[in-house]
């Protein structure tokens, strides 16, 4: 992107890192040699995880506007992976705001890329970039910008994500956020709310499989990346077998199951250009959260290092469709 901003290398505050996607991401910024501290509201598993990686830790809730002012000092970015989003995102991009220091989340509820979005003048006043959806959307946002650059005027999107494994209790609390946001769909342009849930069919490589109209996010941040006018997304879930078909995952501290199968996450991006050619690409990427874990990383590294545009943005309105070639272990397939 042409109209990066550049300054020099940074440093990160982390909180919500003791949660289990929370501490697969602190191992990760360590394994990369990010130069950051950790930060969340139980002392007792911050001290522990501390201590382990070397790091400083501040203990404060999400409303302590003292806490926020201490950690926050001297910090380029913060990066909140405390969710359900509903609950910490506010306060977290206030402060990040009120501190001047960019702010990243792995939210997937649509309500907070919304949230973002209203923050764009006061992100901009403050010279910082407010980028919600580090996660998820680090993969789908530049692939639907790779599949619209496919066609000269892309007026229609689709999107189908297949989700290969298992929900952490943070992630159960905020797909009911999720699904709460009601049955978004954009049409000419503008968010529409659906009274009952159309079904559509996909075939991501596995035959025609069913898939149900869920507002996974792109209806604000791959509107904001492409302009695409009208956009629907689908959702389908594999469950891992282990599980007996509950979705709810436990998860052992450290041991990433949750991506350690052979089963594959998808994402299928249709476009229908103006002229009603349709083309087609997909993603596909290891089960489960590490996508996450590693794409997060990725995507605050590069705003450490100085590479971020000011006010609210998506992982592609930032980096573009060439963010898919840094991110671990993802396919891209154009039909
Ligand atoms: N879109 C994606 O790609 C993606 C992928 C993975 C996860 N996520 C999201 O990331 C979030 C965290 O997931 P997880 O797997 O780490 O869940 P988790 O293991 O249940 O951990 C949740 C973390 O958030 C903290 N937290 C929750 N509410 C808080 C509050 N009000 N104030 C301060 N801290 C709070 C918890 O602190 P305590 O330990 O003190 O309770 C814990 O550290 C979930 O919303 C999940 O949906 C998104």
């Amino acid at each position: 992107m042409n109209n990066l901003q550049h300054t020099s290398e940074g440093k990160l505050l982390i909180y919500g890192a003791t949660g289990y996607t929370g501490t697969l991401i602190v191992k990760e910024a360590a394994r990369r040699g990010l130069d950051f501290e950790i930060a969340g509201r139980n002392e007792e598993k911050l001290a522990a995880l501390a201590a382990e990686l070397s790091v400083p830790y501040h203990v404060f809730s999400i409303d302590d506007a003292e806490g926020w002012k201490r950690s926050l000092e001297g910090k380029t970015a913060l990066l909140n992976i405390a969710g359900p989003f509903s609950e910490t995102a506010e306060q977290a991009m206030e402060a990040s705001i009120k501190f001047k220091v960019h702010y990243f989340d792995i939210t997937a509820e649509v309500d907070i890329y919304r949230l973002a979005e209203s923050k764009d003048a006061a992100a901009k006043a403050a010279g910082i970039m407010l980028l919600s959806g580090a996660g998820l959307f680090a993969t789908y946002d530049p692939l639907v910008l790779h599949t619209a650059n496919r066609v000269k005027n892309p007026v229609k999107m689709r999107v189908a994500f297949k989700y290969s494994g298992g929900f952490t209790p943070g992630s159960v609390a905020s797909s009911a956020n999720i699904i709460g946001a009601g049955l978004l769909v954009r049409k000419n342009g503008l968010i529409k709310k659906l009274d009952e849930a159309p079904s559509a069919v996909f075939d991501l490589g596995d035959g025609p499989e069913d898939f149900s109209l869920m507002p996974l996010g792109g209806v604000v941040l791959s509107y904001k990346s492409t302009g695409i006018p009208d956009i629907e997304e689908y959702f389908s879930m594999a469950v891992p077998a282990a599980t007996g078909g509950n979705a709810t995952v436990k998860f052992e501290e450290g041991q990433p199951q949750a991506g350690a199968g052979s089963a594959r996450s998808k994402i299928l991006v249709e476009i229908t250009d103006e002229d009603g050619t349709i083309v087609r690409s997909m993603a596909d990427t290891q089960d489960g959260y590490m996508p996450t874990v590693t794409s997060a990383v990725e995507i605050v590294s590069r705003a450490l290092s100085g590479a971020y545009q000011p006010g609210f943005q998506s992982p592609a309105s930032a980096y573009g469709a060439e963010l898919l070639k840094s991110l671990l272990d993802v396919r891209i397939t154009d039909f």
